[in-house]
């Protein structure tokens, strides 16, 4: 008889445990460990991985067991377009890449990140602040369940790391530049003189050594972290586009979290924000003096040549919003004067 009450007792609680941990809460079961993929093309020797591994422990141990973020560096799990492609189709997925990515849905994020915008990461960040980018952020959520965590992952000013210094634009003629697989980037380096070619990066150290391309263009810490020093040495300060990733979850996923869930996966990525800023701050002086090491030439150009030429990008995206660039360069005349005091 007391086995019988001692059993009865047990099934009561056991019931009581599993009713509570599938109560929703905020909308969204707990009980059960949601698990989400971060994605992104960074290998793990560039800053913005280090900063990433930092946030995933930061979830992870704040977030009790009820939610485990997976990190794929290197472009080992889809990224850039097809990791998009998982967000847009509401995916378990968060991706840390270019935001051109959104802008294949939003096409206004290209014209905020065009070519020769901005002279510095601040004129860029103070944008992100601005309530033209919160619209097209709404716009990203709203119409294409793109949730824009950050799009401020800064990783430095895009040069061109080549066989040749390049200081006009006659001097990129006939050159085989890889791009990212971007209409912007495509445009731009088109613009400038070169022949673009769009591939993955990953792609790019063995394409440099089989011919297939001349050089890639891209940052300080590109340049260093991915070890292509040992492909190409002369580098061009053409400082054409920024460098930046966005931090962006499906919206299905977002809302299948808990409210504190949100909370930590919003303060964790801050903090990756802040910590990849700091380190990419303090990391370029300190890459470019590796890199002269490596026997790489830093090169100054024509840059008021560049920027003339590349003007006409902003005339080739018949998706982007009428007088978009008058509205960029209002909010930037805004932002200089507001950083300049
Ligand atoms: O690891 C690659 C990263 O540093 C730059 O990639 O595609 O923006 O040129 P991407």
């Amino acid at each position: 008889m007391k086995k019988i009450v001692f059993y009865a007792m047990m099934l009561i609680v056991a019931v009581a445990i599993s009713i509570t941990a599938c109560t929703k809460n905020d909308g969204a079961t707990t009980g059960t460990k949601k698990v989400i993929r971060v994605t992104t093309k960074f290998v793990d020797n560039e800053q913005t991985a280090k900063s990433l591994v930092k946030v995933v422990e930061g979830v992870n141990s704040r977030s009790n067991g009820t939610l485990e973020l997976q990190l794929f560096t290197s472009g080992t799990y889809p990224y850039g377009k097809d990791g998009m492609e998982l967000i847009v189709n509401g995916g378990d997925v968060i991706q840390v890449d270019g935001i051109n990515f959104i802008a294949d849905y939003v096409p206004d994020f290209d014209a905020v990140t065009g070519p020769f915008l901005y002279t510095s990461f601040d004129e860029y960040l103070a944008m992100t602040k601005s309530d033209l980018v919160a619209a097209l952020k709404q716009e990203a959520v709203e119409k294409h369940g793109i949730r824009i965590l950050s799009l401020d992952w800064v990783f430095g000013f895009r040069s061109m790391m080549l066989k040749k210094p390049v200081k006009t634009p006659d001097d990129m003629r006939g050159l085989k530049i890889r791009v990212p697989t971007s209409p912007l980037y495509t445009y731009t380096l088109e613009a400038m003189g070169a022949n673009p070619i769009a591939m993955p990066y990953p792609d790019t150290y063995s394409a440099i050594q089989q011919g297939v391309i001349d050089g890639v263009e891209g940052s300080i810490l590109t340049y260093w972290g991915t070890k292509q020093y040992e492909n190409v040495k002369e580098y061009s300060l053409t400082r054409h586009l920024l460098g930046v990733s966005a931090v962006t979850i499906s919206e299905k996923c977002w809302q299948s979290l808990t409210a504190e869930q949100q909370q930590i996966l919003t303060e964790e990525f801050q903090k990756g924000t802040d910590d990849n800023l700091k380190e990419t701050i303090a990391l370029e002086d300190d890459y470019a003096e590796n890199l002269k090491e490596q026997g790489v030439h830093f090169y100054e150009i024509d840059a008021p040549a560049f920027a003339a030429k590349a003007a006409v990008v902003y005339t080739k995206f018949p998706k982007w919003t009428a007088g978009i660039y008058d509205q960029i360069q209002a909010e930037l005349t805004k932002i200089r004067a507001t950083l300049k005091k």
